[in-house]
C-alpha cells in the first residue's frame, strides 16, 4: 500500500490548489461606447484570462444613445475614437497586431452583427456561445434600455438565438484603451466575467430563447472599493404597476413581485442588479423566464435587505 499512500496527499494538493475549471466558450464581445474604451479592452483581457475565447466587434466611434439603429458601415471621414484608427481608414477594420479587436464604422447593432457573421467564424468557425456588451460607461436602468446601444448589441445577439448580456456601470467617463486603468475599470470587468463564468458553469442553454440579462453596477467608491464588496440581486427592469403586472418569480421572501433595478443599485451596500429581459421587445420576461435565470445564478445572488 506504499506507493498508493504516497499519491494521496500529491491527489489533495491538486485538486485544493487548481480553481475549479470553467469551459471555455466562444464569445462576441460588444459596446456602445466604441472599439477603443476601456471598459472593454479590460473585459477582454479579463475574459481571456478567465479561459474564454473572445473576439470585439464594436463601433469605431462612440455610438451611446443607438438603441437598435442598424446601418452598412462607412469608411472613416474622421479618426476612430481616440484616434484608434486614422481618418479614411475603411469602414471595418482590426488591430494589426491583435485581430481579435475589431471595429466597425456604424451603429452597435451593426457592430455585433458583424461580429456574429464575419468575426466570430474567422476564430471560432462557428456561431459564438455567448455575446457580451459593456461595461457600458453610465448605468442603464429602466427606460434607459430601451436607448442604449449597449442593450441594442445585446438583444441583437439574443434576436439571433446567441444568449447574451448587457453590462452597465454607474461610475466612470469615456476613457482611450491606452490610459490607466482606474479601479471602476478592473471592479466592473471583474463583476462582469463573475456574472459570464456563473452562466457558463451552469451549463447549455445559458438563457431561454428570447432572453438577455441587463446587468447594472452601482458606484464604485470608498465603501464600494474592491470586487468583494458588490453583491449580485434578480430584479426587474422596469417599475410594475400594481395589479396590471403579471406576477414575477418569488425569491429572497417575497411572493411574485422583485425589486426594480434602479432601487437595487441605488440600495446602500453595492448591490448589483441583474434584470432578465426579452429581446424583441426589450420588456421584462415572464416569471417562467426569470425562474430559469434565477436557478443558474442562484450561486451569486443575493438579497436586498428587508
Ligand atoms: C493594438 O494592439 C496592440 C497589441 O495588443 C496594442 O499595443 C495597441 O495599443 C492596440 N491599438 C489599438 C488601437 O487597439
Ligand atoms: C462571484 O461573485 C460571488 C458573489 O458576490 C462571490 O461569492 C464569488 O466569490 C465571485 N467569484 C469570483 C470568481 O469572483
Amino acid at each position: 500500500m506504499r506507493p498508493f499512500t504516497h499519491l494521496v496527499p500529491v491527489a489533495l494538493l491538486l485538486f485544493t490548489t487548481l480553481p475549479s475549471a470553467v469551459t471555455s466558450v466562444n464569445i462576441v464581445l460588444s459596446n456602445d461606447d466604441g472599439w477603443a474604451e476601456l471598459n472593454v479592452r479590460q473585459f477582454y483581457k479579463s475574459l481571456t484570462s478567465a479561459g474564454q475565447s473572445v473576439v470585439l466587434s464594436a463601433p469605431a466611434i462612440d455610438q451611446s444613445g443607438r438603441s437598435s439603429l442598424d446601418a452598412p458601415p462607412q469608411p472613416l471621414n474622421q479618426p476612430c475614437q481616440f484616434n484608434s484608427c486614422p481618418k479614411g481608414s475603411p469602414a471595418t477594420g482590426s488591430n494589426a497586431t491583435e485581430p481579435r479587436y475589431n471595429y466597425v464604422n456604424s451603429y452597435p447593432v451593426t457592430a455585433i452583427r458583424y461580429g456574429i457573421s464575419v468575426v466570430a467564424p474567422k476564430f471560432f468557425k462557428a456561431v459564438p456561445d455567448l455575446a457580451v456588451a459593456g461595461p457600458n460607461v453610465g448605468a442603464n436602468v429602466g427606460a434607459a434600455a430601451l436607448i442604449s446601444g449597449t442593450v441594442g448589441a445585446a438583444t441583437e445577439a439574443a434576436k439571433q438565438r446567441i444568449p447574451s448580456i448587457a453590462f452597465s456601470g454607474t461610475s466612470g467617463k469615456p476613457t482611450a484603451w491606452n490610459a490607466k486603468a482606474d479601479s471602476y475599470n478592473l471592479i466592473y470587468s471583474d463583476l462582469a466575467t463573475n456574472v459570464t463564468t456563473t452562466l457558463i458553469k451552469s451549463a447549455k442553454p445559458y438563457l431561454p430563447n428570447n432572453a438577455w440579462l441587463n446587468v447594472n453596477f452601482p458606484a464604485v467608491d470608498n465603501k464600494c472599493a474592491k470586487t468583494s464588496d458588490f453583491k449580485f440581486v434578480l430584479s426587474r427592469i422596469y417599475t410594475a404597476v400594481p395589479v396590471l403586472t403579471p406576477a414575477d418569480v418569488s425569491t429572497c421572501g417575497k411572493t411574485g413581485r422583485l425589486p426594480n433595478e434602479r432601487d437595487v443599485v441605488n440600495t446602500k451596500g453595492c448591490y448589483a442588479s441583474i434584470s432578465v429581459g426579452l429581446a424583441d421587445t426589450k420588456l421584462d420576461a415572464d416569471a417562467i423566464t426569470q425562474a430559469a435565470v434565477l436557478a443558474k445564478l442562484k450561486s451569486i445572488l443575493s438579497c436586498l435587505p428587508a
